[in-house]
C-alpha cells in the first residue's frame, strides 16, 4: 500500500557514513533525517521510570563529556541499547523539546548500533527549520500534455466507480503505471462519484495517483440534476486535495475531470474546478500545495487561459465570480 519512510532508514545511512566519513553520506544521514522529521515519522525515546512513576530521559556522556540525550528508530535498537522502557514522539516534537533542555548538547541516535549518529544542537535547529519551510507556496498552474508524463508528488485519475481502469486518462495512467496499478486499485474496492481515494505511482514519475470518480453530465440541460453534478465535480477536486494533504503531497496535477466520455461542458466544469481549488487554497493559507491544471488539448488550454485571464483582468460589467483566484502561482503562463 502507501510506503512511507521508515525510520530505520537513519540507521541504514549512519552505517554507511561510519565507514565513508564523507560529505556525500553524512549529506544521506541527513536527508534520511529530514524524510522523517517531514513524514512526522515517529522514533522511540528512552526512558527512565522513577521511584515516583515519573519518566525521565536517558542520557550518554560522550569523550568530551557532553550529555545527549537518545532516540532509536525501532524498538529492536533500544532493546539492542539495552533500553526496554521507551516512549513514542514524532521525531520533530521531540527535536523541539530537546532544543529546550540547557543541559543537553544534542541526540545521539541508535546508541546501542555500531554506527550511532550524534546531532549537535545546531544541526538539529537547521534540520528542523528546513522541514518546516514549507516546501511549496500555495500555487495554480497550467500545463498542456500527457498528465503521466508529469514529474509531481501526484497526479489525479479520472476514473470511474469501479477503479479497474478504462479509457481516456485513466486508460493512459494504468499503461503508464503498469499492473502494479490495477492490482493495487482491485483492494480499494470502488469508490464512489466526487470521492477519491490514493494508490501508489509505480511506473510513473509521479509518486502518488489520487484516483477520483467525475459525475457523469446528463445532456438534458433543464435537468435539476445539474446541480448534483455540480456538487459531484467540485467534490472531486476537493476530496482530492484534502487526501492529497493526508499523505503530505505538495504538488498535484489534475485532468479535466469529466469533460471527456463523462461529457461535462468544459467551459462549466473549468470554472467549478477553479473555485474549488481556489477555495482550498484559500482555507489552507499556509500548506504549501502547487496545483496544476493538465490541458490535454488546445481547446481545454483555451478555456483555462481565458479563465485566468477574466480573473486577472475583470470585465467591470461581467460578474467577477473568480475573485477567489487570489492562490494564483506566480508561475501563470505569460498572457
Ligand atoms: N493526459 C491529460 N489529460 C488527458 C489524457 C492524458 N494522457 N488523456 C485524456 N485526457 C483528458 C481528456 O482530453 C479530457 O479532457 O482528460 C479529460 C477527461 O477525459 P476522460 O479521460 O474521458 O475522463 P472522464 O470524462 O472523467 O470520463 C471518465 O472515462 O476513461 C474512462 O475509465 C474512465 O469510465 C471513466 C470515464
Amino acid at each position: 500500500m502507501i510506503k512511507f519512510a521508515n525510520p530505520d532508514i537513519i540507521a541504514a545511512a549512519s552505517k554507511d557514513y561510519a565507514t565513508k566519513q564523507d560529505t556525500e553520506s553524512l549529506t544521506k544521514v541527513l536527508e534520511a533525517v529530514s524524510t522523517i522529521l517531514k513524514e512526522e515519522g515517529e522514533v522511540f525515546i528512552p526512558v527512565l521510570v522513577e521511584q515516583d512513576g515519573s519518566m525521565s530521559l536517558e542520557t550518554l556522556l560522550n569523550e568530551k563529556r557532553e550529555t545527549f540525550v537518545l532516540c532509536c528508530t525501532s524498538q529492536f535498537q533500544a532493546r539492542a541499547a539495552g533500553y526496554e522502557t521507551t516512549i513514542n514522539r514524532r521525531l520533530s516534537d521531540y527535536i523541539d523539546m530537546v532544543m529546550q533542555l540547557d543541559a543537553a548538547a544534542g541526540i545521539c541516535v541508535n546508541p546501542g548500533d555500531d554506527y550511532p549518529f550524534t546531532m549537535q544542537k545546531l544541526m538539529l535547529q537547521a534540520l528542523l527549520a528546513e522541514s518546516q519551510k514549507a516546501p511549496y507556496s500555495n500555487g495554480i498552474k497550467l500545463f498542456k500534455g500527457d498528465i503521466t508524463t508529469m514529474d509531481v508528488d501526484c497526479i489525479v485519475n479520472a476514473a470511474n466507480n469501479e477503479l479497474l481502469g478504462g479509457g481516456g486518462v485513466d486508460g493512459a495512467i494504468h499503461r503508464a503505471a503498469g499492473p502494479d496499478l490495477l492490482a493495487e486499485c482491485k483492494i480499494l474496492m470502488g469508490c464512489p462519484t466526487g470521492q477519491a481515494k490514493i494508490t501508489n505511482g509505480y511506473n510513473l514519475p509521479a509518486k502518488f495517483v489520487i484516483h477520483t470518480v467525475g459525475p457523469v453530465y446528463n445532456l438534458n440541460s433543464e435537468d435539476p440534476r445539474h446541480m448534483q453534478e455540480r456538487s459531484e465535480l467540485g467534490s472531486c477536486y476537493r476530496s482530492s486535495l484534502e487526501v492529497a494533504k493526508l499523505y503530505h503531497i505538495h504538488s498535484i496535477a489534475f485532468p479535466c475531470i469529466s469533460c471527456g466520455s463523462y461529457g461535462y461542458p468544459i467551459e462549466e466544469a473549468t470554472k467549478i474546478a477553479f473555485i474549488e481549488v481556489v477555495q482550498w487554497l484559500n482555507e489552507n493559507p499556509n500548506y504549501g500545495m502547487q496545483v496544476t491544471f493538465v490541458c490535454y488539448d488546445d481547446e481545454a488550454m483555451d478555456v483555462y487561459k481565458s479563465i485566468i485571464d477574466n480573473a486577472q483582468h475583470p470585465d467591470p460589467d461581467a460578474p467577477n465570480f473568480m475573485s477567489l483566484l487570489t492562490g494564483l502561482g506566480k508561475d501563470l503562463p505569460k498572457q
